[in-house]
């Protein structure tokens, strides 16, 4: 069966439910260029009842690009999966029982709750993230998206003047920084530096972005005082109800988004119960390989 499409929101061009294909075992190359028109297209694809496992999901992952594993890099912490391409999402510590709360994971799970790129902050550039639910709990948690592309549309003509040459910087640590997390040696702080993104990012398939998000501190050539209100302002914009589709997951959902195109956050949850899903987030080659040149 070929991947069937139905929108899950009012704008048909935004998140959409996805059938016909089982994840499980390789797809075609037909397949994934289906998959990919389609996340051209609605930015965020649900599909439901595709329980992966570990090796499952990476395989899957592979097919549309090499892996890229964000600040795991860094961490040499001990990790809970067997799997190093997967990232834990999750508030589980090595005994897979809930961290402690004051623990750097718990910290890290709450930075997911702010409005976020994946990796923006770092030199490689990201492209699809997939996150797969595996045990989620009795209330809150859903995961939100919203779209900075219909953002960008909706913008007044004098706003789309204003910011047609900005860059952002996006610095690794500035989330963390916000929730109260500094204890971070110089070297720690030095060890992914700052870059920089335009606020309009022009998407190869003839669309632009509104590229905001938390790892956003301050707009080149501005006051920081007026870049970060600059980009609040934005960020306000980018999640009205309007641009976003709130995912009430269920267990064995996958849900793939572009982080070219979407800004995505967790909603709070209780800690004290497991919350646990896995992602895998893809390299995007074709701007790294036009960097490069
Ligand atoms: C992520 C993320 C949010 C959530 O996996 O990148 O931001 O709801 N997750 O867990
Ligand atoms: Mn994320």
């Amino acid at each position: 069966m070929p991947l069937n499409l139905a929108p899950l929101t009012a704008d048909p061009e935004f998140a959409a439910l996805a059938t016909g294909l089982d994840l499980s075992c390789p797809i075609s190359a037909s397949d994934i260029a289906a998959i990919d028109a389609a996340m051209d297209c609605h930015a965020v694809l649900v599909f439901r009842g595709q329980p992966l496992g570990q090796a499952e999901q990476v395989a899957f992952a592979e097919q549309f690009g090499p892996l890229d594993l964000g600040l795991k890099r860094l961490k040499k912490q001990p990790e809970r999966l067997e799997k190093a391409e997967l990232m834990d999402i999750s508030n589980l510590d090595l005994d897979g029982r809930p961290a402690a709360r004051d623990s750097r994971k718990v910290v890290s799970n709450i930075a997911n709750q702010l409005w976020h790129s994946d990796s923006s902050f770092q030199a490689t550039p990201v492209k699809y993230s997939m996150l797969s639910a595996v045990r989620l709990t009795s209330w809150g948690g859903a995961t939100e998206f919203a779209d900075l592309r219909a953002a960008y549309d909706a913008l007044d003509a004098r706003m789309k003047a204003e910011i047609a040459a900005l860059q952002a910087e996006h610095f690794a640590l500035h989330s963390r920084f916000m929730l109260g997390d500094d204890d971070y040696t110089p070297e720690q702080r030095d060890q992914i530096p700052p870059v920089l993104w335009p606020l309009v990012r022009e998407l190869p398939y003839g669309r632009s972005a509104l590229f905001v998000g938390v790892h956003a501190r301050a707009i080149q050539g501005l006051t920081l005082a007026e870049g970060r209100m600059l980009l609040m302002d934005l960020l306000e914009h980018v999640t009205q109800p309007r641009f976003v589709y709130a995912h009430e997951w269920q267990v064995g959902d996958l849900v793939i988004w572009d982080n070219r195109a979407t800004v995505h956050r967790g909603r709070r949850y209780d800690m004290a119960e497991p919350r646990e899903l896995r992602r895998t987030t893809t390299v995007d080659v074709q701007l790294a390989a036009s960097r490069a040149a």
